[in-house]
């Protein structure tokens, strides 16, 4: 698929088929998360993947809007490593940046994905860091549930010349 059209195509999927997704896909998403900008080139990322089920469907009871895990094959769990980047803005923006680019990539390779807002929500991070056993000094940012997608989103344009400044405001 080519880039332009995967960015404007790019949907939210919440319904997945129980098919497995290959390994060589999930290495494939991971090394677009690697891939994005950082702030000062940190990289300050980790990835927990997560694929058993039990634990899916656990994630899903402590997080409000996560139904999905329920039913998808997959889901990755994009994190920052306070040791390595110190400013927690810059550590959002980065694995924000990371999220996007699985998003993508997922898209790419005929897979569907949502992302799940972890970060700044308390309850969530809490949650998300007993569950997986993630230590003090790792942050969980993100998550995103990816399968074989069971529903068919359309292209909605979001093109909105009014929010655009040309040269000053
Ligand atoms: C920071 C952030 C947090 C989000 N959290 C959730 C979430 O918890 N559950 C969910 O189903 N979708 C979540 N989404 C997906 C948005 O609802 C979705 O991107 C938006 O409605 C636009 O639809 P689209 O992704 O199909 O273009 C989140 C998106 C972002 C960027």
């Amino acid at each position: 698929m080519e880039l332009w059209e995967a960015i404007l195509t790019r949907r939210s999927i919440r319904k997945f088929k129980s098919q497995i997704i290959p390994e060589e896909l999930i290495e494939k998403i991971l090394r677009a998360g690697m891939q994005a900008p950082s702030a000062r080139n940190k990289q300050p990322w980790h990835f927990v993947v997560i694929r058993n089920r039990e634990m899916l469907n656990k994630i899903s009871e402590v997080h409000p809007y996560a139904y999905m895990l329920k039913e998808a094959p997959l889901g990755i769990l994009i994190c920052g490593d306070t040791n390595i980047e110190t400013t927690i803005e810059y550590i959002v923006q980065d694995c924000s940046a990371a999220t996007q680019n699985m998003l993508l990539a997922a898209h790419g390779f005929g897979l569907g994905a949502v992302w799940l807002g972890i970060y700044p929500r308390e309850q969530r991070i809490t949650a998300l860091k007993e569950l997986l056993q993630i230590p003090n000094h790792i942050i969980p940012i993100a998550m995103i549930a990816v399968g074989y997608p069971d529903e068919i989103k359309s292209f909605e344009d979001r093109f909105n010349p009014e929010r655009i400044h040309y040269e000053k405001w």
